[in-house]
């Protein structure tokens, strides 16, 4: 039988927690079958398999994780490791199963305005544009956004910022990131209370409705800026911003690639920015990075890095 083909049991809906979809109890996986144990060399090709597709290094201590759930995944289909790979690399039929997969490895933990210190820097510099530039359109690129906390937070900080400086608010936030079940839940624009802290929770009372007593849905007012798409960092794509961002914003993803991939990621990612542009990383996610063209911004708690004007403006 051609792998491509293969009877493959639809695969069942990842429990959508918002914050560490990689931790097995969260799975909720019953193991139908006994589990298929990989041998060290089997675990090894998946590994690079993954990382190539990825970009992510699995580092020693998920290997136990990682492998559990790739033999859980065996067992259930009950399927041998060689076909299973043949299966995964057919250009249409695997992919369902790639992305379900991808899912159960991947490490989502995110949360509201996570670097602070990134989020005021974000609100500064758009309210200072934006006293400028006036209300001149503002594009914005959360990459790696995850389940959109990220993203709805650079809302946040964008309508602050044009409040601030008395201009209606015109930008654009765009989430990528490489899972698609982490987008589908994004979009909903809902989330747990939980989700916030007492300060948070101030700063966002403006911009919620309550749908249920422990759950909050973003109003229409921050949603209609925010737009989510399935993208891969790898391929190194920014179709969505055809002239490139004025803000890109990409933290706790480059951490899990290897520093000649992330210096590469890095390089295109500095491409795609206006003139005028800003790049924010996590702090110490780029600490040997240095392009020609960017100017780091002066400032002790985050990594940012500005494309000049070519006029110096
Ligand atoms: C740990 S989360 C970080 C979320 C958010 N940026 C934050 O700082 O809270 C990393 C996210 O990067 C995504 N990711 C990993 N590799 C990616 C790739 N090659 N392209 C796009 N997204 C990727 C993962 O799916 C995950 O949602």
């Amino acid at each position: 039988m051609k792998a491509g083909n293969l009877p493959l049991p639809a695969a069942p809906a990842t429990p959508t927690t918002g914050v560490v979809a990689s931790e097995p109890r969260l799975l909720g996986i019953a193991d139908s079958r006994p589990a298929t144990a990989l041998e060290n060399g089997q675990y090894r090709i998946w590994a690079e398999h993954f990382e190539q597709r990825t970009g992510i290094l699995i580092h020693d201590h998920r290997e136990p994780f990682v492998r559990r759930e790739l033999e859980r995944r065996l067992g259930e289909l009950g399927l041998d490791f060689e076909t299973y790979l043949q299966h995964l690399l057919q250009p249409a039929s695997g992919v369902g199963e790639w992305r379900h997969l991808l899912d159960r490895l991947v490490i989502k933990e995110t949360r509201f305005f996570r670097h602070r210190e990134s989020h005021d820097f974000i609100r500064e510099q758009v309210a200072r544009r934006a006293a400028r530039q006036g209300g001149e359109r503002l594009d914005i690129w959360s990459l790696g956004c995850s389940t959109g906390e990220e993203a709805y937070s650079l809302a946040l900080d964008a309508l602050a910022g044009f409040e601030t400086a008395g201009h209606a608010p015109e930008f654009a936030v765009i989430g990528t990131d490489i899972s698609v079940s982490a987008l589908r839940e994004a979009r909903t624009g809902v989330y747990p209370l939980n989700a916030l802290g007492t300060a948070d929770r101030q700063r966002l009372t403006r911009f919620m409705e309550s749908i249920a007593t422990s759950r909050f849905r973003l109003t229409a007012e921050v949603r209609r800026h925010v737009g989510f798409v399935a993208d891969n960092l790898l391929d190194q794509r920014c179709g969505f911003f055809r002239e490139g961002a004025d803000i890109i914003f990409c933290q706790h993803l480059l951490v899990y690639f290897r520093r000649w991939r992330r210096r590469q990621a890095l390089n295109f990612l500095a491409r795609r920015l206006k003139p005028g542009g800003l790049l924010v990383v996590g702090p110490g996610e780029c600490s040997d990075w240095q392009p020609g063209f960017l100017v780091r911004e002066r400032h002790p708690d985050i990594s940012a890095y500005r494309r000049p004007h070519p006029e110096g403006k």
